[in-house]
């Protein structure tokens, strides 16, 4: 089922890029690239940031990072990265680690970039400090930040080519950045039924999608704004020994099937079904690593207990979903929006850390801003 190392490494040197010409000396992009929540669950991968089971996302709209990138020509070539990194105005010095570690995979390539120094300036849609994952949005716009150097470089660079190695990128910086370059649907991982499926980066699904998926609701309570006890890093890592990994790949290629099926019916309630076992499966395999840990939290359950018994007397097909965090994602179609932003009001709100949550919905991918959206910049002062 998964290709053989010589076709990937052949798939790997299809990005390497081989005539760069139009060299610039400095330029600025700016991004602003989408945050992603899966239906099923990416968790477990091997090197470099492979996945173990292919995972399928709605792309959000509303949770987003816009990055501005700023490049000069360095005056003296040496060969070190060159680079500072602002967070809503604020150079951050313990960011670096990350984006020097970020280069270093992706130098193979973008092999201009030790020829500059860079400025990346930041910042979140959502609070810093809402449990709310930034890598995918960050690192997909920092990505794609890069990819309009490139094209700079290679104007007739085709569209696709210039997605698949946004992805390609992303996926370097963290594994599910790779599913937060195009909307609404994406699949990231090989999948027997997904026509141009890989590893190495995420594709839009191009079948038939049911309308009743069209702009589908996420509304995510904020139940824990705090630091993770685990890291996603670590909590893949332990996949490896993992006493039930075969099976939950295998189940995980099962549940890529059935839910490419729901998704051309509309069959919502199978949906739900799929849904939110994978949440609880994504939370069982942390429970039973070794060592094992648990990220809910009481008002965690408390929510999910509501939301059945909610949907238990009610019509509504309203489920839930989890990330590696204690926060909750209410999915529900569009048409249900005023009858489950009710129930949310009266309900759930009061599990929320300062009654906070954030109404997003599946939305269409990441754009190019241009310079009106543009960040302060050190080197402009220059
Ligand atoms: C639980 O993409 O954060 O959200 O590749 O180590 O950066 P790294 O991990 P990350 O894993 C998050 C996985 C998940 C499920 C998912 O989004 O598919």
């Amino acid at each position: 089922m998964y290709i053989c190392g010589n076709i990937l490494s052949m798939m790997n040197r299809n990005f390497i890029p081989k005539n760069l010409n139009n060299i610039q000396e400095k330029g600025q992009y700016t991004w602003k690239s989408p945050s992603n929540i899966a239906l099923v669950k990416y968790w477990g991968k091997s090197d470099p940031q492979l996945p173990k089971n292919p995972s399928i996302s709605f792309t959000l709209d509303a949770c987003h990072t816009i990055t501005t990138l700023h490049f000069q020509k360095k005056e003296v070539n040496d060969d070190d990265f060159s680079f500072d990194i602002f967070f809503e105005g604020k150079k951050k010095e313990d960011f670096k680690p990350k984006i020097a570690g970020f280069f270093e995979r992706i130098h193979t390539y973008m092999p201009f970039l030790k020829a500059y120094h860079f400025e990346i300036h930041s910042e979140n849609s959502f609070p810093h400090s809402s449990g709310i994952a930034s890598s995918a949005s960050g690192l997909s716009a920092i990505a794609l930040c890069l990819m309009s150097m490139e094209k700079l470089m290679n104007p007739a660079m085709e569209q696709e080519f210039f997605n698949n190695k946004a992805s390609f990128l992303a996926r370097l910086g963290s594994g599910s950045a790779a599913r937060s370059i195009e909307g609404e649907l994406v699949v990231w991982g090989e999948h027997k039924e997904v026509l141009g499926s890989s590893n190495l980066y995420g594709v839009t699904l191009e079948q038939e999608i049911h309308p009743v998926f069209k702009k589908y609701q996420d509304t995510i309570l904020l139940v824990d704004k705090g630091e993770k006890v685990v890291s996603s890093t670590v909590g893949h890592q332990l996949m490896h020994k993992h006493p039930f990994a075969e099976q939950r790949f295998e189940q995980a290629h099962e549940n890529v099937s059935a839910m490419l099926s729901v998704l051309k019916r509309g069959d919502l309630d199978r949906f739900v079904e799929i849904v939110e076992s994978e949440a609880l499966t994504l939370h069982a395999m942390m429970m039973t690593s070794m060592p094992y840990f648990i990220l809910m939290k009481p008002n965690t359950l408390a929510i999910i207990q509501k939301i059945w018994a909610f949907r238990a007397r009610s019509k509504s097909h309203v489920c839930f979903t989890l990330d590696a965090g204690a926060n909750v994602h209410v999915l529900y179609p569009e048409n249900e929006k005023e009858v489950v932003l009710e129930f949310i009001e009266k309900e759930l709100v009061d599990f929320c850390q300062k009654k906070h949550y954030i109404c997003d919905r599946a939305g269409n991918g990441a754009i190019e801003l241009n310079g009106d959206a543009q960040i302060y910049t050190e080197l402009e002062k220059q």
